[in-house]
């Protein structure tokens, strides 16, 4: 079989990383093997994203500039996947000339039999069939890359919340759970393959199963966390109404889980949740972070947040503030509100101008940055132990870790934090040497965006200490 050289280029969440991975993981048996040089690739992808204008922006830009390159090469293939491909369709075909194939959030798996009718006879095809069960449950995972201590696995696809901003439920379909089985099959193999931390994926992790009758989401972490050679287990995104006392509890048990919840909250406000069809109240949510630093003292807990929704007035705004004041998230992602197609708030009345919102989103976001700086320097001076990732691509420019003859390292703590540190060339000579080990870090300096600090237990992989001191809130 004649290898070629196939490029993938993604927009957007986790679930299209872990997408990706699977497109690879399903053309490879076709020969094509991934290539970063996109002008010389035989086939490319563009994985998309729609969850807000500027991301569908992004994609059609993208897009638009591959005319040039399949000019260049008439031979190439062209494919667009995704969530904008799910909402365009053959809208896209008609637009771009250049496009052969628009394929939905759903047929992933159908890629080999069409890219096989398009390279026998250049036929041009789109196909954004969804179905509301898993119709092929894998494990079929990609290539990892070289030392890739951590790996994405979804473990449910689709949502069935229907917040009124969302255009997930409209693209990705229905709700449909992967069966236990099959996720931990993939699990295993991940870490056959070398890998030490898994996140779960989904649109609402706490929902996993429910539907189906499978099993709950704390029993599945239960299953997980009893697999030999994982170290450590993360999950995103978690729906705050659909948050059980089995799955807080859970942090408390589990020792592989890690001290680590994202619990999107989007507005302080009731009326605004409301009007975004949340199902929760400011009250339920602050008592379920109480509930959760009761059970897991050194938690972290990070958000998002949309500024702007329509009719979001100053007091409400000012409500969102001092929700996440009271909180002091360890870190957030806030969006100004865009509108949908298909979503049912892109219809409704009191749109807030752009440069109210860009004032909102600044405002936010300098209150966060403050917190953060806060939170951060309140580690300095602690241990705190890091799954290491790999080499660090930043420079420390403050001269810490630019000394002649080290190696600038990053890891990760169970609570995210990434944290820099340099070990002496002579102590790690290689790259191979730390990544995927565990080791000690005594943190020194705290940044607005990062943590350095130094070694001081050898990475050996050995057993960490426990007991790590918690992060002051
Ligand atoms: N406008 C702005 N932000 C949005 N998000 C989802 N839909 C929109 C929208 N229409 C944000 C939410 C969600 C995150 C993934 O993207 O905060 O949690
Ligand atoms: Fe979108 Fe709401 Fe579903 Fe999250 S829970 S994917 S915001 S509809």
């Amino acid at each position: 079989m004649n290898s070629k050289l196939l490029h993938i280029s993604t927009i957007g969440c986790q679930m299209n990383v872990y997408d990706a991975n699977q497109i690879a993981g399903v053309l490879a048996p076709m020969g094509y093997c991934g290539t970063d040089d996109i002008a010389s690739a035989d086939m490319v992808i563009v994985n998309t994203c729609t969850i807000r204008e500027k991301a569908e922006q992004k994609a059609f830009s993208f897009l638009g500039r591959l005319a040039k390159l399949k000019a260049a090469n008439p031979a190439m293939i062209v494919a667009v996947g995704g969530c904008v491909a799910q909402q365009e369709g053959k809208a896209i075909l008609k637009r771009m000339p250049h496009v052969d194939l628009v394929f939905g959030t759903h047929a992933i798996f159908r890629l080999p039999e069409m890219v096989r009718r398009i390279e026998a006879s250049r036929c041009r095809i789109v196909d954004v069939r969804l179905s509301d069960t898993i119709e092929f449950d894998g494990p079929v995972a990609g290539p990892l890359a070289d030392g890739q201590v951590s790996a994405f696995v979804t473990i449910m696809r689709g949502c069935d919340n229907f917040c009124t901003y969302c255009v997930v439920p409209h693209v990705r379909g229905r709700e449909a759970s992967r069966h236990p089985d099959r996720i931990l099959d993939e699990i295993r193999m991940r870490v056959d393959q070398g890998v030490r931390e898994v996140t779960l994926l989904g649109q609402n992790v706490n929902s996993y199963g429910n539907k189906e009758g499978l099993c709950r989401f704390y029993e599945l972490l239960e299953r997980v966390n009893g697999i030999d050679g994982l170290s450590r287990i993360r999950f995103t995104t978690s729906h705050p109404k659909d948050l059980s006392r089995e799955l807080i509890d859970a942090f408390g048990r589990l020792e592989k889980l890690c001290h680590h919840m994202h619990l999107p909250v989007q507005s302080g406000d009731d009326g605004i949740l409301k009007r975004m069809n949340r199902r929760y109240t400011r009250d339920s949510y602050l008592d379920k972070i109480e509930r959760l630093r009761t059970t897991c003292p050194d938690i972290a807990i990070t958000s998002d947040f949309i500024v702007g929704f329509p009719g979001e007035t100053d007091r409400q705004f000012q409500a969102t503030l001092d929700l996440i004041e009271k909180v002091r998230y360890d870190g957030l992602f806030a969006f100004m509100y865009s509108d949908r197609p298909s979503a049912p708030a892109t219809a409704f009345s009191g749109k807030i101008d752009e440069s109210v919102k860009k004032e909102r989103l600044q405002a936010l976001l300098a209150l966060q940055t403050g917190i953060t700086r806060e939170k951060h320097q309140t580690l300095v001076g602690q241990i705190r132990e890091v799954l290491v990732e790999g080499t660090s691509r930043s420079l420390d420019t403050d001269g810490l870790a630019s000394v002649d003859h080290t190696i600038q390292w990053t890891g990760r703590t169970s609570s995210n934090h990434i944290v820099h540190f340099a070990v002496p060339d002579d102590q790690a000579t290689g790259k191979e040497l730390l990544t995927g080990a565990f080791a000690n870090i005594m943190i020194e300096r705290a940044h607005a965006h990062s943590l350095w600090g130094r070694l001081v237990q050898g990475p050996m992989g050995a057993t960490p200490e426990k007991g790590e001191k918690p992060i002051a809130a």
